[in-house]
């Protein structure tokens, strides 16, 4: 198995981006016989248009993911505009790329919709995702359910390449990452950035307490039993909670005669906890970021060196290689 996924930096990621992807990603270090995974800055760029924070960003990504168990013996980590040869592979998928097949991606779509102007990158967007993913001959990508139109534009574009100028690429498959759902942010919709609804994995402990205790919920009466199963609050606590605390708060729920408030400190001390060992981790290697910058060096010289022969590949298979 040959595992790849990206992750744009775009700002600092919350529990959405762990349960929905971060944490599969580091399962899957262990099985894979290779794994790449990087921080998809060029695609960040469709959106951030400030250097600095970018640039910022994208050596946070790294931190955070190296902080919370990302082992570079065991997968290559590096930043996607560190290998350009994916650039130019953009360039020839380009050439048997429908419009129709982009202008139904949803990206562009919905900024459209909206009456947005929307720039060829974004336009071009799922083009640049379908190279990330075949220069590496990758066959598994772990994505949440949201890439898998994105997915599914790669196979089309490696199909129809492969079919005009003869086997080149690896067809890849989405692992749809299972139980990950959709983590509910603090008002109870899908957490997400755009929303400003998160709860951080690296927001300072006391802040994150201060958060969790402003988690919108209904304002039933103490005494009434609760559902805990459509209870966004209870859905957070899940993701921390061991099978028996889990079944123990669910019976409280079924009762009633508790407040919301118990949930939340309940929450509180075990988010505390889960990540307690990963924000030490983190505070060390912000320490080192000549360590960070190394390890991510290394990555992209091992990536660039697998992207360079998927390149070579492509580029006989359709006539445009020449004097190197
Ligand atoms: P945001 O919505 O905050 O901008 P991204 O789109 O950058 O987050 O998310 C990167 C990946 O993290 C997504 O592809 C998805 O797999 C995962 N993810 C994000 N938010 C959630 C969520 N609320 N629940 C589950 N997974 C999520
Ligand atoms: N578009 C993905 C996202 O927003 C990030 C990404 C870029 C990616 N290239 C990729 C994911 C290749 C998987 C494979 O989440």
């Amino acid at each position: 198995m040959r595992v790849l996924s990206g992750i744009q930096p775009t700002g600092r990621f919350h529990w959405g981006n762990y349960f929905g992807a971060i944490r599969q990603y580091i399962e899957l270090q262990e099985v894979a016989d290779e794994a790449f995974y990087f921080i998809a800055n060029l695609h960040a760029l469709t959106t951030i248009r400030d250097r600095e924070q970018l640039q910022k960003n994208t050596l946070d990504a790294a931190i955070d993911l190296l902080a919370l168990g990302l082992d570079p013996q065991k997968a290559t980590l590096f930043v996607q505009s560190d290998v350009p040869e994916v650039c130019e592979l953009t360039w020839l998928l380009m050439t048997v790329t429908p419009m129709g097949l982009l202008e139904r991606c949803h990206a562009y779509k919905d900024k459209k919709a909206r009456g947005l102007p929307a720039d060829a990158g974004l336009f071009a967007y799922p083009v640049l995702m379908a190279a990330d993913i075949l220069a590496y001959d990758s066959d598994t990508v772990p994505v949440g359910e949201d890439q898998l139109q994105h997915i599914e534009v790669c196979r089309d574009l490696a199909g129809s390449f492969n079919a005009k100028f003869g086997e080149t690429f690896v067809l890849p498959r989405a692992k749809i990452i299972e139980g990950a759902a959709r983590v509910p942010g603090t008002d109870g919709e899908k957490m997400s950035k755009s929303y400003n609804n998160t709860l951080d994995i690296f927001e300072e402990p006391e802040i994150l307490r201060k958060k969790i205790m402003r988690i919108v919920t209904d304002s039933r009466p103490i005494h009434e039993p609760k559902d805990p199963e459509t209870d966004h609050l209870f859905q957070l606590y899940s993701l921390f909670a061991s099978p028996a605390q889990r079944e123990a708060m669910a019976a409280r729920y079924r009762q009633g005669g508790f407040g919301y408030g118990e949930v939340k400190t309940a929450l509180a001390d075990l988010a505390i906890d889960y990540f307690a060992e990963a924000r030490r981790r983190r505070a060390e290697l912000e320490q080192k970021p000549e360590l960070v910058l190394k390890i991510l060096a290394d990555g992209a010289k091992k990536a660039r060196a697998k992207a360079a022969e998927v390149l070579l590949r492509a580029k006989k298979a359709c006539g445009v290689q020449y004097c190197w």
